[in-house]
Parts: C-alpha cells; sequence; structure tokens
C-alpha cells in the first residue's frame, strides 16, 4: 500500500490537472486524447511494469540499477533520467509556485472578491511578475528540498492517504457543478468526440511524451520508488492501478475544466494558463467559492508537491548511492542546482533573460521549451532504453522470476514482454521519426 500510495503520489500531480487539458485544448480535444489513452495503455502501462521491475530487482536508483543487470552503454539512459529529472523539476516548480499563489489569493478571500471578470487578469499579471514567480519557485524547492532530505516522506505518506481520495472527491464534486453548465455538451463532444482534422505530428508526439511525464516513467521516478519495494508487493497490479488513477483524474480535470471554458466564453487552446484562468472563474460565482478555490489549490500544491519530490529523489538517490553523499547533501545540492536553473522559467513567463535569440530555443521561451525537450524527447527517449534494455539486455530468468514475484497477473508475462520487446521500441522510434518529418 505504501508503495502504490507513493508511485500514485508521483504520478498524480500538475501533470493531470494542468498539463493534460492545456495540451488537449491546444491540440483541439478528441483525437489527442484518443491517441493518448492509446500511448497509455499500450506503451507507457508496459514500460512502468519494466521501471518498477528493474528498480525492485535490484533495489538501486537507474544508474546503479542500469550498472547492475548489464552495464556497459546502457547506463547512458541513467544519465538521462538525471538529466531529465533536473530539467523538468526546474520548471515544475514554477507552475506549482503559480499553484501556491492562487491558494493564497483564496485563502485571503480575493478570488471571490474580484468576481470573474476581474479573477481574468490575474493570470496574466501573475506570469508577467518576476518576482512572483521567483519567491514562489524558490519557496517550493525549499519545501521538496526540506521533505526529501529530512525524511519527512513517511509523513507526506500518510496524508497522502487523505489528500489524495479528497482531490479525487474535489474533482467529483466540481464535475457535478459542471454537468450544470451551459457549456458541458460541447466540453464533452470536445473531449471525448473524435476530430481528425485537428491532430498533426507534432500532437502525436506530445501525447506519447505526456503519457511518459503523466506516469512518470522514462526517467527513473518509478524506478527508484520501485526500489523501496518489497519482493511480495505485486508489480503489474500496482502499475495497473496507478495507470487507472492518474488517468481518470486527468480525464475528471477535463470535464472539469471545459464546461467551465466553454460558458464563459473562453479560448480552448489558450495554452498554459488554462486551469489558472477557468478555476477562479468558476468559484468566483459558486457558493463557499473562496472555501472551494482554496482547498482546490491547497490539494493542487500538494499533489505538486508528491510529484516533485519523486523528481528529487531521483537525483538525490544517484549522489547518495554512486558518490557516497549524505541525504542531506545530496538534496540540499541538488535542490539549490534545480532552483538555479529554474529562474530563467520563472523570469516574468520564461521570456527574457538572455534575449530573444537565446530565449527561443525551439522557437518557444523557455519555459516552454524546457517543457518540450523533457516531456516530448528525454521521457520517450528514457522510456525506449528501459524497454530495449528489460526486453532484450537483462537476463530472462531474473527478469521472469521478477515479474512472477508476488503477481496474480502471471499470465501476461509473454504478452508483456513481446509488446516491450517489439511494440514499444517501433512506436517510440515511429513517432519520433514522423515528428522530424522523416515519416
Ligand atoms: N507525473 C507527474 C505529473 O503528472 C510529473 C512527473 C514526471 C513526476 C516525471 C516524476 C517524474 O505531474
Amino acid at each position: 500500500m505504501g508503495f502504490v500510495l507513493a508511485a500514485a503520489g508521483s504520478a498524480v500531480g500538475l501533470g493531470n490537472i494542468w498539463k493534460f487539458p492545456y495540451i488537449t485544448g491546444v491540440n483541439g480535444g478528441g483525437a489527442f486524447v484518443l491517441i493518448y489513452l492509446a500511448c497509455i495503455v499500450l506503451v507507457g502501462l508496459p514500460v512502468m511494469v519494466a521501471e518498477i521491475l528493474l528498480g525492485r530487482t535490484t533495489q538501486k536508483s537507474p544508474v546503479g540499477a542500469f550498472k547492475a543487470l548489464g552495464g556497459g552503454f546502457w547506463v547512458v539512459f541513467g544519465w538521462l533520467g538525471l538529466l531529465a529529472g533536473f530539467v523538468i523539476l526546474s520548471y515544475y516548480s514554477v507552475v506549482a509556485g503559480w499553484a501556491m499563489h492562487y491558494t493564497y489569493l483564496a485563502l485571503s478571500g480575493q478570488i471571490v472578491e474580484l468576481g470573474p471578470e476581474g479573477v481574468k487578469p490575474i493570470f496574466g499579471a501573475l506570469f508577467a511578475s518576476t518576482r512572483l514567480n521567483l519567491f514562489w519557485h524558490l519557496l517550493f524547492m525549499v519545501i521538496t528540498v526540506a521533505v526529501v532530505s529530512g525524511g519527512v516522506k513517511k509523513g507526506i505518506e500518510r496524508w497522502a492517504r487523505i489528500l489524495m481520495p479528497a482531490l479525487l472527491g474535489l474533482m467529483l464534486i466540481l464535475l457535478v457543478n459542471a454537468f450544470t453548465m451551459d457549456g458541458f455538451a460541447r466540453a464533452f463532444d470536445f473531449v471525448f468526440g473524435f476530430h481528425a482534422e485537428s491532430l498533426t505530428a507534432a500532437g502525436v508526439l506530445e501525447a506519447l511524451g505526456h503519457a511518459f511525464f503523466t506516469l512518470s516513467i522514462g526517467m527513473g521516478a518509478m524506478l527508484t520508488y520501485g526500489s523501496y519495494l518489497d519482493r511480495s508487493d505485486d508489480i503489474v497490479s500496482s502499475a495497473v492501478m496507478i495507470s487507472i488513477l492518474d488517468t481518470a483524474i486527468a480525464l475528471l480535470a477535463c470535464m472539469v475544466l471545459f464546461p467551465i471554458i466553454f460558458t464563459f466564453g473562453m479560448e480552448a487552446g489558450s495554452g498554459p494558463g488554462l486551469v489558472f484562468v477557468s478555476i477562479p472563474i468558476a468559484m468566483s460565482q459558486m457558493p463557499a467559492g473562496s472555501f472551494f478555490a482554496f482547498v482546490f489549490f491547497a490539494l493542487l500544491v500538494f499533489a505538486a508537491l508528491t510529484s516533485a519530490i519523486s523528481l528529487l529523489e531521483v537525483v538525490a538517490s544517484y549522489m547518495i548511492d554512486e558518490k557516497g553523499w549524505s541525504r542531506l547533501k545530496a538534496s540540499v545540492v541538488s535542490g539549490v542546482v534545480v532552483a538555479i536553473i529554474g529562474v530563467p522559467s520563472a523570469l516574468s513567463g520564461g521570456t527574457h533573460i538572455f534575449g530573444d535569440g537565446f530565449a527561443s530555443v525551439f522557437g518557444m521561451n523557455w519555459f516552454d521549451s524546457f517543457d518540450y525537450l523533457a516531456s516530448n524527447w528525454l521521457l520517450p527517449l528514457g522510456g525506449l532504453g528501459i524497454s530495449l534494455f528489460t526486453a532484450w539486455r537483462v537476463d530472462d530468468a531474473i527478469r521472469h522470476r521478477e515479474f512472477l514475484e508476488g503477481s496474480r497477473l502471471a499470465v501476461f508475462y509473454k504478452g508483456w514482454l513481446l509488446v516491450l520487446k517489439f511494440l514499444v521500441p517501433v512506436a517510440i522510434v515511429l513517432v519520433f521519426l514522423h515528428a522530424i518529418g522523416i515519416v
């Protein structure tokens, strides 16, 4: 139970409630959602099983796990995971900071006071404020480092037992509220209707990348958590449970947000501000709106924290295991590095600092470039390495024994292995080639 909670805490985060709805909006809805679901089932789930298995087998963090089971060239994928950890947490913390800012606004009653029209421009002002972004970004990093270094994790897990169901419960309440809105039918069609015409190659890459991001796979976070797992625990059922919960919350988030967006005539494709504009607008008109807004954003901060912990844990556990550092030193040093890398993302929406040329690496600002690089390329590449390694390099005797150990779903071994050997690598490579215009 401890593992499932921690792993679910890692998976469920900003990816589900902030990122998924906004990229669904940008990519035109239905067809994108379908591709995303296919990526979760056909690619994400098998890779998650592989990751947890590598961790439980070796009881090591990513670099150590690759070394222990084969070493050589494969260790590169451990390094890649570390890089992804640094990059993702650096901007993840900025977004978590936005959620903290809204928690503060709700707590001080400002959301209801301002009303729907007054609430709208808050996000733009926040996005443009270097001071606010930096302040919340650094505060969030301090909290994350404190948890990872102080062994408060057990306490966090205990809280997760209450707060995760609370998040789910609140989303259901908000769904009922959304159901009564004029925009519900349109939202339903947007999210679940198949609009093939809006799907692009970039959208397919993003769906694949997001499947990795939202399940916390491709960089060793699940591997690291798997290394704390007991031999008697059931890897496959845990992975299935985590994936279902994660997907349910992401879809719920869409069905909570889009009815608000359509009812209030907002742009579905407006980008990273989506949740931060739509939720306050809805809350500003609900009875006890300040209270609900506070609960929503506080839970979002908590969900972000349990994900951030797993990101920092990957980097810190490398330094602890491979460099022999103390937990305190490892988490403080990696936290400081992440905080610094995150500064450009925090500078008024991640645009300025090095001038336009440098800031627009992929024709995007710093913040978006980091997200694009890490989610769409580093994580799937890591997933490719993990699946090839597990399926082609790891000794079958070890792999088979580990899969069966504690498993109620042992019959899936052959199928899983086939998928990991062929389907997952081919799918990832095809999406890569398609994205760069070769296929
Ligand atoms: N899965 C987390 C989310 O959806 C983000 C994350 C990615 C956490 C990779 C750990 C590793 O918010």
